[in-house]
């Protein structure tokens, strides 16, 4: 059932991503749209908690579509999980009259939605992490910069690896997510790429190098994902750089950290961000809530935030007890297709990049 709002939130929380303004953008212009005020919660969840608001207009969005970070920066903020936490959150929602909330953010964000949703207010999540590690899209906002600016990054590693002929090791960000890895090696024309959701053969992939160097390839590019590490919990690209060294390879190894996740969104980041802040406000004001939207196939789509985090779970082998209770057995077997999927289509493309790097 349609409803009228007076006053919604937004909030962006966990780690900023390129995309987020053009999100905070569209959902307070799309509200407008529909006479609904928007307030800005300083600092995600944290900011919720301890009142920290900004009114947002036309205006105070606009000049934002281009830029990285969040104008209404984020916090890491645990204590939201707590009763305690909670009780204040919801005190400064009655007390400023919000009506309903848009959390933009990943996992963590849209756990503090769906919380939020249960204790009475309606809310919406918009993804905004460059990791793209939420199982129930192809795509999160910030992605795209994020690959963008590892191959740029890249390309002019492979100015000096190509000069001295040396092997560069570049370690890139996702947290236990090789996609970055994964297709920003591919398009960097990696000659090896390692990530956690394939097994990585260390021999093979020296002995590869090493026959690349004899046929006369001078630039020699690996790329390692954050979330790889050895057993003794060395990061493995600093790891792999001392096997190579005692294997007669020259190599350097280049962290590029937080470098990536900031820039001007790319025109992909803008406009899924832009498109999604507007689908976000079109479900609250459709009357539903508990939502986060999402992209399939190329198509916005808004699915249950529970059956995300479940699906999420179900993919990186993290299922609780009782999480499937919620499900009838049509939608528990959609979910194990939908994780057998995601993980055929990375292992396609990882031998994709291993066929291309000879
Ligand atoms: O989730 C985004 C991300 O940048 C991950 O890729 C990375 O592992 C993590 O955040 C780093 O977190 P922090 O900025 O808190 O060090």
């Amino acid at each position: 059932m349609a409803k009228t709002f007076k006053k919604i939130g937004i909030l962006t929380s966990g780690g900023d991503a390129p995309g987020m303004n053009a999100e905070i953008r569209a959902v307070v212009r799309k509200a407008k749209e529909y006479g609904i005020d928007v307030i800005g919660i300083d600092g995600g969840y944290k900011g919720l908690m301890d009142d920290k608001l900004i009114e947002l207009d036309q205006r105070t969005v606009s000049n934002v579509i281009q830029k990285g970070g969040t104008m209404l920066h984020s916090i890491r903020c645990p204590e939201f999980a707590s009763p305690e936490g909670m009780e204040k959150a919801l005190d400064t929602l009655k007390k400023y009259g919000i009506e309903a909330l848009v959390a933009i953010g990943g996992d963590g964000t849209f756990r503090g939605a769906t919380d939020l949703s249960r204790h009475g207010i309606p809310t919406v999540g918009l993804t905004g992490t460059i990791d793209n590690d939420i199982t129930a899209t192809d795509y999160t906002v910030g992605f795209d910069t994020a690959m963008n600016s590892v191959i740029n990054a890249v390309d002019q590693l492979r100015d000096t690896a190509e000069s001295h002929q040396m092997c560069m090791i570049v370690e890139v960000m996702g947290r236990d997510c090789g996609e970055i890895a994964l297709m920003s090696g591919i398009a960097s024309g990696a000659a090896a790429v390692v990530i956690p959701e394939v097994p990585f053969d260390e021999a093979y992939a020296v002995q590869h190098l090493k026959e690349l160097r004899a046929s006369g390839k001078r630039n020699l590019l690996v790329i390692v994902s954050e979330g790889v590490k050895t057993a003794d919990g060395t990061m493995y690209g600093e790891h792999l750089l001392g096997v190579l060294k005692a294997n007669g390879v020259d190599a350097r190894f280049v962290r590029l950290g937080h470098l990536v996740r900031g820039g001007n969104p790319t025109l992909r980041d803008r406009l899924t961000a832009s498109r999604m802040g507007a689908m976000g406000v079109d479900l609250l004001v459709e009357g539903k809530s508990d939502l986060v939207v999402v992209e399939l196939e190329g198509k916005l789509q808004p699915i249950e935030i529970n059956y995300a985090l479940v699906l999420d779970r179900m993919y990186k082998g993290k299922l609780k007890d009782g999480d499937l209770d919620a499900f009838i057995p049509e939608q528990i077997e959609k979910m194990k297709a939908t994780c057998a999927a995601k993980k055929a289509e990375i292992e396609k493309l990882y031998r994709l990049s291993q066929d291309l790097s000879k």
